[in-house]
């Protein structure tokens, strides 16, 4: 279990910009989140390492990015609009609702079970023994598009971005020439009306989604399905910076799985509340293509030249929340260390991941010649590491804490000597080491 406890991690995010309740001022809405200025910044960067390992790296992987809001037909043949559903209890005292699976700490979506397991509990809300018996709720957000509210104008906010993949499988693979194996990959938003957003921003109910659907030959089902699972536990240490001892597998029992997969594996992150599902690898078979054949009546087969044979593809899902990473990264990386007997907070995180990669102080900031020769300085830095933040607030020590607390790797400050030698003092945010080095050399460092 990470050491960190969720509400240091909940009041660094306030505190330093990463993360604000939705709709603050009037109390908020559960279940949605703002990122901030360095919120933004962090996750953005763990978007960009994302699409660099799943898309630009590869040479058969395609992005897309598609529409929010779909015919709602796509939703009926994915199986969503009568298939995408928790367990549930209500209270017939305070009229609170939970999920069933959480009242009793169970991975399993089975009502009979549920029901035997929910004997003698009481609602967390009141503390009565006023609880319903489970049943199942439907979590698509519904929306009217168009003037007229009716039943024919219902639409669906998308719960998952794989939607729009599927439906565009035809559109991609002819105008790319794509053979099989290929992918399609998308980050984007999704919506669900979860029955009891909690933990945070781990479980929301607007999320950002990080999918890609991968089309192969059914033949190569199980290896293609390793090859993910590899791929997600090792961009998430290599390429994200995350411990390997902080992750688990979790393989899905057949009744915890969802409609449309015939295999599930999904990496746990220990958070501080527990170790709990981060990311996704399925087998989704051909049920999504030929669902949508059959309810489009477009052939979404593949004619395979090599062995001269028709199929629908199959398809293996990586799937991943982006704000489950933005936890699980912060989780990780958050430290509380003494250093010249005071007690600091430093988030070790990966340097290309900071959202500053380096701070620019003067020494003094009433001093013109070292303000205008540090701004030279951050000026350089701009141009190659984009993000460098000007920092001259308070003394040099307030200021070092202040980066370590939002991961910034590296504080220059620009002294009196910079201006006879070229020379700044360079300090490291983990070790708090300080090196004198030239400012052409900072670039190397
Ligand atoms: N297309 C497959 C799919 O959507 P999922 O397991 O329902 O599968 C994939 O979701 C990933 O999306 C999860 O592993 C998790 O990281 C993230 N996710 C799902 N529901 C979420 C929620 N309510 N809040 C935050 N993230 C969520």
């Amino acid at each position: 279990m990470s050491k960190v406890t969720l509400e240091q991690i909940v009041s660094l995010c306030k505190r330093r910009g990463f993360v604000f309740q939705a709709s603050e001022i009037y109390g908020g809405l559960a279940g949605f989140w703002d990122y901030g200025p360095l919120g933004v910044e962090l996750a953005n960067k763990i978007k960009a390492e994302w699409w660099k390992s799943v898309v630009t790296d590869k040479d058969n992987i395609y992005g897309i990015d598609g529409a929010i809001i779909q015919n709602p037909k796509l939703w009926e043949a994915s199986g969503h609009v009568t298939g995408f559903t928790d367990p549930l209890v209500d209270c017939t005292n305070c009229g609170a609702r939970h999920r069933a699976d959480h009242l009793v700490d169970s991975d399993s979506t089975d009502l009979t079970e549920l029901k035997k397991l929910l004997e003698g509990k009481t609602c967390p809300t009141c503390g009565k023994m006023t609880l319903t018996e489970p049943r199942t709720y439907n979590m698509m957000m519904k929306t009217w598009v168009g003037p007229i509210e009716d039943d024919s104008s219902v639409s669906y906010l998308r719960p998952e971005t794989a939607g729009s993949i599927f439906i565009n499988y035809e559109n991609v693979r002819e105008t790319m020439r794509a053979k099989l194996p290929f992918g399609i990959a998308q980050v984007g938003k999704a919506f669900r009306n979860e029955i009891s957003p909690r933990d945070f921003i781990f479980r929301v109910r607007e999320l950002e989604q990080m999918e890609m659907q991968y089309f192969i030959n059914p033949d190569d089902q199980d290896k293609t399905y390793q090859d993910w699972r590899e791929f997600a536990w090792k961009f998430l240490i290599e390429r994200i910076g995350i411990k390997e001892d902080s992750l688990v597998w979790n393989e899905h029992a057949e009744d915890e799985r969802a409609h449309y997969a015939s295999k599930a594996h999904d990496i746990y992150f220990k958070y501080p509340f527990g170790a709990k599902e981060l990311w996704g690898t399925h087998n989704r078979t051909d049920f999504d293509l030929s669902n949508h054949s059959k309810a489009s009546k477009k052939d979404l087969s593949y004619f395979d030249e090599q062995s001269k044979s028709r199929f629908t593809p199959f398809v293996i899902e990586s799937s991943v929340g982006l704000g489950r990473m933005f936890l699980a990264v912060l989780a990780d990386a958050y430290n509380e260390e003494e250093v010249n007997g005071e007690t600091r907070v430093v988030l070790k995180l990966k340097p290309e991941l900071a959202p500053y990669r380096f701070a620019i102080s003067p020494l003094l900031k009433n001093k013109p010649e070292l303000v205008s020769k540090a701004r030279e300085v951050q000026a350089e830095l701009k141009k190659v590491y984009g993000n460098v933040i000007w920092d001259d607030n308070g003394n040099i020590g307030k200021r070092y804490r202040r980066q370590d607390e939002i991961g910034t790797p590296y504080c220059v400050t620009v002294d009196f000597q910079t201006l006879d030698d070229d020379t700044v003092t360079i300090r490291d945010r983990d070790t708090t080491e300080q090196k004198r080095v030239k400012i052409s050399q900072l670039g190397d460092i």
